[in-house]
């Protein structure tokens, strides 16, 4: 089951866009798909209409007021199901404080048969927070998606930095899948910006880019992912087209992992990682 956390400290750049998207993708091909919104402001779960926002959500499952069966929901699709999210996630670090493992919570629910899925698509807030951690500790691939601006650039090399430094102490197996360049306007700072991306990042950017389309904040409104709603613009078939590179990538790696089988990442995977001490690892955007 690819876990697959869709992650980036700068807010704005099109993560829950690209989790729904990428998560309705999936369902419609016919894969059993999971959606977990952890982001208190719940867009992924209000992206499929589950409105009024649910009593409770994955915040309940995670300090173990209720179970998967007591908190997901079915949506508008076939195959897709959401672990919604509620405003108390925001609370999720205080929570969990005199908790042994708290990084652990999310990938521990997730091991629930309730829960169980062909793809699990983790929405994050933007922030490296609890909500984050846990995404990355459950996830096994990350798709970091970014707006091509100076400012969305700036946050791409804080994620960058934290996301490698983090891994290496909390989830080893974890592996930044792509970067996902997206062009809301196709103007020349952004055409200069994809460049410089592509220049310092290399094959970890992905070949299809995501353009403008003033229907993906018309899809918000009606409460529907784009892919769902307009299959034919071209922000969607962009996001088939970069599926299709998620999926080659994930092949790519299960093939070569089992040819090198990391009992040492494992090992480390286990051991215990404080707040404080993941906390010392985190950069914020604009540091280098
Ligand atoms: N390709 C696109 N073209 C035009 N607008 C877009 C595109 N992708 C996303 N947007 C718009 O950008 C805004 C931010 O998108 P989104 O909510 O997905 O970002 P986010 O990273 O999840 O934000 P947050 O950090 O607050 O969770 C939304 O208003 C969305 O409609
Ligand atoms: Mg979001």
């Amino acid at each position: 089951m690819p876990t697959v956390a869709v992650f980036n400290q700068k807010g704005g750049v099109a993560k829950t866009t690209t989790a729904v998207n990428l998560a309705a993708l999936w369902a419609r091909r016919g894969h059993r798909t999971l959606l977990v919104d952890m982001d208190a402001q719940g867009n992924a779960t209000a992206a499929f209409g589950i409105a009024p926002r649910p009593l409770k959500g994955v915040y309940d499952l995670l300090v173990e007021a209720a179970t998967v069966e007591e908190v997901i929901r079915t949506s508008c699709m076939d195959n897709l199901w959401i672990l919604p999210s509620t405003p108390n996630l925001s609370g999720l670090d205080v929570a969990l404080s005199g908790v042994l493992e708290p990084q652990l919570v999310l990938r521990r629910a997730l091991e629930s048969p309730s829960a169980d899925a062909e793809y699990v698509v983790i929405d994050c807030p933007p922030t490296l927070g609890l909500p984050s951690v846990n995404a990355l500790v459950a996830a096994g691939e990350l798709v970091i998606p970014t707006f091509c601006y100076r400012h969305a650039q700036d946050g791409l090399h804080a994620t960058w930095a934290n996301v490698r430094r983090m891994a290496r102490r909390i989830n080893p197996v974890l592996r930044i899948n792509g970067v996902l360049l997206i062009s809301p306007d196709s103007n020349e700072v952004s055409r200069r910006t994809a460049d410089i991306i592509r220049a310092e990042f290399g094959d970890k950017v992905y070949q299809t880019f995501i353009p403008g389309d003033n229907l993906i904040p018309l899809a918000e409104e009606s409460d529907m992912p784009l892919v769902l709603l307009h299959p034919d613009a071209p922000a969607a078939k962009a996001y088939e087209k970069a599926l299709g590179e998620i999926e080659q990538r994930i092949y790519n790696a299960s093939r070569s992992s089992l040819r090198n089988v990391e009992s040492t990442a494992e090992d480390e995977a286990k051991e215990l990682v404080t707040p404080s001490s993941w906390l010392s690892m985190i950069e914020e955007p604009g540091q280098r």
